[in-house]
């Protein structure tokens, strides 16, 4: 029996004691990926969130996703077990700076990523996962948007929906923001025969190169249902795990060097057990703010 072997069984025991659901982003780490209840992306945990019967739930993932667990899940407990965990692109916009550009454009939607915190999400019309972005934006029938913090994620879906004006705010992830066209190039060269699949947090260019621009979750489905045997995976390199178990036998290829969000990885099963031992980490949110940030999360929630 391995030390995560031994400390995952206290977690699982724990949890059934506290009644705590675990729920795990696609990128933590894989023995946490693997104690969880549910591992998915943002807009599946989000969707969990709400959901649960559980009196306590435990984001293993950043601030923000359980932020907006505790927005959509105001009665339970909501547990970070690594506080410092954040997420530097929500951090790149705040909502006086969000109140002053809406100030500029009186009357068009502002549409936000859900990696923001609670009181931009307060100052939004409605929220967007990487996961139905486009299908959100296409649904306001409207010719221009603000969209924010992450400008890639804007430009794809100004891409997708060329109708519609995207403004954008200069956000983005520093993980997939680094990543360049050679990096994806090389990958191709090695890995002729591989699909490329890339996240839209990645730069415009690095977007142009892959065959599918998918979110985590929509990479998982991808790899189960297609024939193809071999991919190169431009997203944080977390995800590898939940391929791998999603589509077993199959080759995954990351790119050199392998990105790796820093924030995601402070999340370790010693934090998850001393987070529901002892409840450390709990969200709270102003209830003024979380009944605004609610309304344009739970239409997004209701659109896709
Ligand atoms: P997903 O919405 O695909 O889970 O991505 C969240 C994220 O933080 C990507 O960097
Ligand atoms: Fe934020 Fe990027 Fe990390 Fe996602 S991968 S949590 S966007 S820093």
């Amino acid at each position: 029996m391995t030390d995560h072997d031994a400390l995952s069984r206290e977690i699982r025991e724990l949890a059934k004691e506290r009644d705590a659901i675990i729920l795990a982003h696609t990128y933590q780490r894989a023995e946490v990926q693997d104690v969880a209840d549910l591992v998915g992306d943002s807009l599946g945990l989000a969707r969990e969130a709400a959901a649960t019967d559980a009196s306590v739930i435990v984001f293993a993932g950043v601030h923000f996703m359980a932020e907006t667990a505790k927005i959509l899940a105001p009665d339970r407990t909501v547990l970070l077990p690594e506080p410092r965990a954040g997420c530097p692109m929500a951090d790149m916009l705040t909502a006086d700076q969000l109140r002053a550009w809406k100030a500029e454009y009186p009357g068009v939607p502002v549409v936000t990523y859900v990696n923001s915190t609670a009181e931009v999400k307060a100052e939004s019309d409605v929220c967007v996962t990487s996961a139905n972005a486009v299908a959100v934006v296409r649904s306001l029938d409207t010719q221009k948007i603000l969209f924010a913090p992450d400008r890639n994620l804007g430009h794809w879906i100004a891409r997708s929906l060329p109708d519609v004006e995207v403004v954008l705010w200069d956000g983005w992830c520093p993980t997939h923001e680094q990543v360049t066209p050679e990096q994806v190039r090389e990958a191709r060269g090695a890995h002729p025969d591989a699909v490329v699949l890339a996240h839209p947090e990645c730069r415009p260019e690095v977007v142009d190169l892959a065959d599918h621009v998918l979110s985590t979750s929509q990479m998982i489905r991808h790899v189960a249902s297609s024939d193809a045997p071999e991919f190169v995976i431009v997203t944080e390199t977390g995800i590898v795990h939940g391929l791998q178990k999603a589509a077993p036998g199959k080759a995954f290829h990351e790119l050199a060097p392998r990105m790796i969000c820093p924030n995601m990885k402070l999340t370790t099963l010693e934090k998850v057990r001393a987070s529901l031992a002892e409840g450390l980490g709990e969200i709270d949110v102003d209830e003024v703010i979380a009944t605004r940030a609610r309304a344009a999360v739970e239409r997004m929630v209701a659109i896709g």
